[in-house]
């Protein structure tokens, strides 16, 4: 498997898309030391100071339809929810769709970006971005109270080199498993770690904010919802909640 290592780059997924389109085969990594217009979901900015974290997309071309690309993300995450909880001893919690909460505050997100022709997936970039040794003086004042990184939670550096191994070896290790038992294995896991199952949470649409009982996750991996009102269930693929 090829990995490109960037001392310093815009954007791994920038990159990544290029590779993708050049034909770069299943299973490609780009992974930078710094970059310089991380991006976030919801076109935000992600903080990626140089060494202090891990900035890596995974280039995948999986023979699945694209309703079932954010399967991945969460997969990933899970990956990601392993390797933290085995290496520091502390247990994450994945708040859907995908970031990864220790105490209260985001340590990991990822961002899935996805190239689909006729109800084909070409490729899809699964973007990861780590805090890791980052310190409150590091870490970006814009995002102080919301955000923690490894080393501020488990009170050590990390070698970010290994982590990315394990995070590698994890993420094979879970995708072969998905790939032959399919996404109900993901979903009990992911549930395992799932940030405020069955309770009261607040779910942020494009125009407006409800409140609703966190079920847990459906088949597709959309959020399953019970709305206080009437008590139906709802299914929910693009939402933030809080
Ligand atoms: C989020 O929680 O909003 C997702 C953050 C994803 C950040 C990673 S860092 C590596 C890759 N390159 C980017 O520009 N973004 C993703």
């Amino acid at each position: 498997k090829t990995i490109i290592h960037k001392p310093e780059t815009t954007s791994t997924q920038h990159i990544a898309h290029q590779l993708a389109q050049e034909g770069a085969s299943h299973g490609t990594i780009v992974i930078a030391d710094e970059q310089t217009k991380g991006k976030g979901r919801m076109n935000r900015k992600w903080h990626s100071s140089k060494n202090e974290g891990i900035w890596m997309s995974i280039i995948l071309r999986p023979a699945i339809p694209p309703h079932k690309a954010p399967q991945l993300t969460l997969l990933t995450a899970t990956v990601l929810a392993d390797v933290i909880m085995k290496e520091t001893n502390i247990k994450p919690y994945i708040k859907w769709p995908n970031d990864i909460i220790i105490h209260n505050k985001k340590m990991s997100g990822i961002l899935t970006e996805m190239q689909a022709e006729q109800d084909q997936v070409q490729y899809i970039i699964i973007g990861i971005g780590m805090n890791v040794n980052q310190d409150i003086k590091s870490l970006h004042k814009e995002i102080h109270t919301k955000a923690t990184s490894l080393k501020m939670e488990a009170d050590k550096e990390f070698d970010i080199r290994y982590l990315v191994q394990k995070i590698l070896q994890q993420f094979e290790k879970t995708y072969e498993l998905y790939l032959q038992k399919g996404f109900p294995v993901i979903k009990t896991k992911w549930e395992s770690y799932g940030f405020r199952i069955g309770e009261k949470i607040l779910i942020k649409t494009m125009n407006h904010e409800w409140k609703a009982t966190f079920s847990g996750i459906d088949h597709d991996g959309g959020l399953l919802v019970r709305n206080l009102d009437d008590g139906k269930m709802e299914k929910l693929y693009s939402a933030e909640i809080d």
